[in-house]
């Protein structure tokens, strides 16, 4: 036998029983965002790699580190998406959808990034992840945090906790950058070696360091809300305000500063503790600047994505019975002109809205009567030669205590639908 070929590492297979929990969350996530007046975008996985670059930033760990890129047979450098936005923002340039407009759109699909893979940390992993563009005031920062607090709600997720903080404009940005270049730089012997490498391109990401070693230094740098303009202070404390009166709970984290270099003004991010050091379930915030940095005119923009997989891991962690649709009956034929005659009747039933799975490829009556208890069904209908003699079926009750009743064939839908009608799914 030859060795069998695994899947590339990082890159998981969603097996059905998985894949139940994640259309729980697809389910919930697209009730809320219909609520909100968002609407579905669909865009490609591939963007030219010069896309991540300008947009998500030179020096970030994305584009420095964790791009599949590749040149493809004509020669283009082209780079599986690490994330939506920048895609987003493309496609309404492109197509003419943001300039003067307001839009509120969302998207779902896997997003790609090199990095090292652990619980929680993927290659290919998904996002659901909401843009809305041409809104400069913080209420709808304080709307996109309030459908973020409705979904959890929806999944019953209460251990979110939301992280804010505030990176002003570009230009108070690059004020920080250089008081904190200054810190750091007379810091440097502190400096772990990732961090020195940060120092000249991007110091701003030191705050972000995980390493428990340079946490004091970190804590006691300069905070970047002493720096900021003043509008942009009036637009964070109006956030603030905006979220307290809507109720909803959060903690200023000066260190916060995302891993792509388009925010400006609110960024965000949500926690949790069961997780692990996979914490940020999801994040987002503002990008101004973007729409203009990539081509098009200047134009309000913000915006989250939230971790597929992390949710996923959250629910399953809970434990809590998700039904899936199981088939309600089983239907066992014996012989090929059940069979043919079994297909027939099976499809009749499921123009009546009945869930059926049938017995496909023969097999003795103990064996399909096993499939039948392992499909889940309740009822097992078995389709004999007797059966076809009188125009009848018998109905196997797999759940309770076996009991066995036969029928007319015509008489088969309606007592089906009298006993599925009772509300119970099994
Ligand atoms: P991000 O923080 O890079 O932001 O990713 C958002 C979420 O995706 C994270 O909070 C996390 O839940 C999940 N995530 C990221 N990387 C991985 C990974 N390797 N494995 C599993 N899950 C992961 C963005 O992508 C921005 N585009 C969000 C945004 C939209 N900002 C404005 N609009």
């Amino acid at each position: 036998m030859s060795k069998a070929i695994q899947a590339v590492r990082g890159m998981n297979d969603l097996l059905p029983d998985v894949v139940e929990r994640w259309q729980q969350i697809e389910i919930a996530a697209r009730e809320v965002l219909q609520a909100y007046g968002y609407r579905e975008i669909r865009l490609p996985v591939v963007e030219k790699s010069e896309l991540f670059a300008r947009a998500v930033g030179d020096t970030t760990d994305i584009v420095e580190k964790e791009m599949y890129s590749f040149e493809d047979r004509s020669g283009e450098h082209l780079t599986l998406r690490p994330e939506g936005t920048a895609g987003c923002v493309r496609a309404g340039i492109e197509n003419g959808f943001l300039h003067n407009q307001i839009q509120r759109l969302w998207y779902a699909g896997p997003m790609f990034r090199h990095e090292r893979p652990q619980k929680g940390r993927y290659r290919q992993f998904h996002q659901i992840g909401v843009e809305t563009f041409g809104i400069e005031s913080p209420d709808l920062d304080a709307e996109l945090l309030l459908m973020c607090a409705r979904l959890w709600r929806a999944l019953g997720l209460t251990d979110i906790k939301l992280e804010l903080n505030s990176l002003g404009t570009q230009e108070c940005r690059a004020t920080y950058r250089r008081v904190l270049l200054g810190y750091f730089d007379a810091r440097r012997d502190r400096l772990d070696e990732d961090s020195l490498r940060r120092l000249d391109k991007n110091p701003l990401r030191i705050l972000d360091s995980k390493n428990p070693a340079m946490q004091e230094l970190v804590a006691a740098a300069p905070s970047l809300l002493d720096h900021l303009d003043e509008a942009s202070r009036a637009h964070f404390e109006r956030l603030q305000e905006y979220l307290q009166a809507a109720g909803v709970e959060f903690a200023i984290n000066p260190r916060l500063v995302r891993g792509l270099d388009y925010y400006t003004r609110t960024v965000f991010e949500w926690t949790t503790a069961k997780l692990g050091a996979q914490a940020a379930v999801c994040a987002g915030g503002r990008y101004d600047g973007l729409v203009e940095q990539l081509g098009g005119k200047p134009t309000f923009a913000a915006g989250f994505a939230m971790g597929m997989e992390r949710l996923v891991e959250l629910l399953l962690q809970r434990g809590d019975a998700y039904q899936a649709a199981k088939p309600q009956v089983y239907l066992a034929m014996l012989g090929a002109p059940a069979e043919k005659h079994g297909l027939v009747l099976a499809e009749q039933l499921r123009d009546a809205g009945l869930r059926i799975e049938c017995n496909n490829g023969g097999g003795s009556l103990k064996t399909q009567l096993k499939r039948a208890d392992k499909s889940g069904a309740r009822l097992a209908l078995l389709l004999g030669e007797a059966e076809m003699n009188n125009a009848s079926i018998t109905i196997k009750d797999l759940r309770a205590g076996d009991t066995q009743q036969s029928v007319a064939q015509t008489a088969l839908t309606d007592l089906l639908k009298l006993k599925f009608a009772m509300g119970n799914r099994s």
